[in-house]
């Protein structure tokens, strides 16, 4: 389902997710690691305030691990829990727990000096459509609860999950709008699939992701797709390479360019040439 994200839209899911903030200890932002300053909701800070936060930077099996161990660092340096999981493949998940345990630490010892009989720590999910939040609920619960599908904010019938011994998960995300604003995030979040191809022009996202791969993978895109330019050609020489090379040809035999953006587009999305993270810590501290 394809989210219309309006002011009206994003003020409810806005106050939808405050009210259910009341009812939790710690947050669970899910980000996606290929981009896990693009696909943060802009106005989270506000939205989630003081409360604990684990920061989830999920689909770590199609990142960059090194570039990973940078965020985690930009996420403590903020005060935040930063865990890396791969929710598909259940990689990773066991950490969740301890970092939900390290984060609300003092709140706890707080309730205990104060009496308070120990309990579970409640948490929710909060994030941007596709970065895995029914996935990862799902998961966690070893059920099917969460569906894959998206509503604004979050829905009203709600139960907790337990997981593990110390744990209880809501059993709705939270769903935020993306930060649409800046054209190099759209990019980033089109060429990741975190938003429909509609809304953005695809032969951008597919010049984007082309020049990504020449700067930071370029061996890895001559063997993928068998071409063998050097890594200052002109960007039309590598789509015509790539075209011919895999028949994506026309009538008159002209390269299809339409079919070669898509086609660079779906490698690139599904990590079939190699694994990124698009953005760069360095860039988004300035
Ligand atoms: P959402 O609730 O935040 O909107 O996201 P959802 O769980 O629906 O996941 C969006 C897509 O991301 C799904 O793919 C899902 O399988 C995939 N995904 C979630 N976590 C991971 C991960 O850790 N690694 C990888 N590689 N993919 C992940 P889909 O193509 O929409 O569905 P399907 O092909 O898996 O059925």
């Amino acid at each position: 389902m394809v989210i219309q994200w309006y002011p009206g839209h994003m003020a409810k899911a806005k106050r939808e997710v405050s009210e259910q903030l009341k009812k939790v200890d710690v947050v669970f932002e899910l980000v996606d690691a290929r981009i896990p300053y693009s696909s943060r909701n802009p106005m989270i800070d506000e939205v989630i305030g003081n409360k604990p936060r684990v920061v989830i930077l999920n689909k770590k099996d199609m990142a960059n691990l090194k570039e990973l161990d940078k965020w985690q660092t930009y996420f403590k340096d903020e005060g935040f829990y930063p865990v890396v999981v791969d929710a598909k493949h259940d990689k990773g998940l066991k950490s969740v727990e301890s970092a939900a345990r390290e984060a609300t630490k003092e709140k706890f010892e707080k309730e205990k000096e104060k009496g308070l009989k120990p309990r579970a720590i409640r948490a929710m999910i909060v994030g941007i459509p596709n970065v895995g939040k029914s996935t990862f609920i799902n998961k966690l619960a070893r059920r099917n609860i969460a569906k894959t599908g998206n509503t604004p904010g979050v829905t009203k019938a709600q139960q907790w999950i337990k997981v593990g011994k110390t744990l209880q998960l809501l059993d709705t995300p939270g769903i935020l709008w993306p930060k649409f604003e800046d054209e190099l995030v759209g990019k980033k979040l089109s060429i990741t699939g975190a938003i429909k191809d509609s809304i953005v022009h695809l032969d951008e996202v597919a010049i984007y992701g082309l020049n990504f791969l020449i700067e930071h993978d370029y061996e890895g895109l001559c063997r993928h797709y068998n071409i063998d330019l050097s890594s200052d050609s002109e960007l039309l020489e590598w789509f015509d390479a790539i075209g011919r090379r895999r028949g994506l040809l026309q009538k008159g035999n002209e390269v299809d360019y339409e079919a070669v953006i898509e086609l660079i587009i779906y490698d690139i999305r599904n990590a079939k040439i190699g694994t990124y993270t698009f953005d760069v810590v360095k860039e988004v501290k300035g």
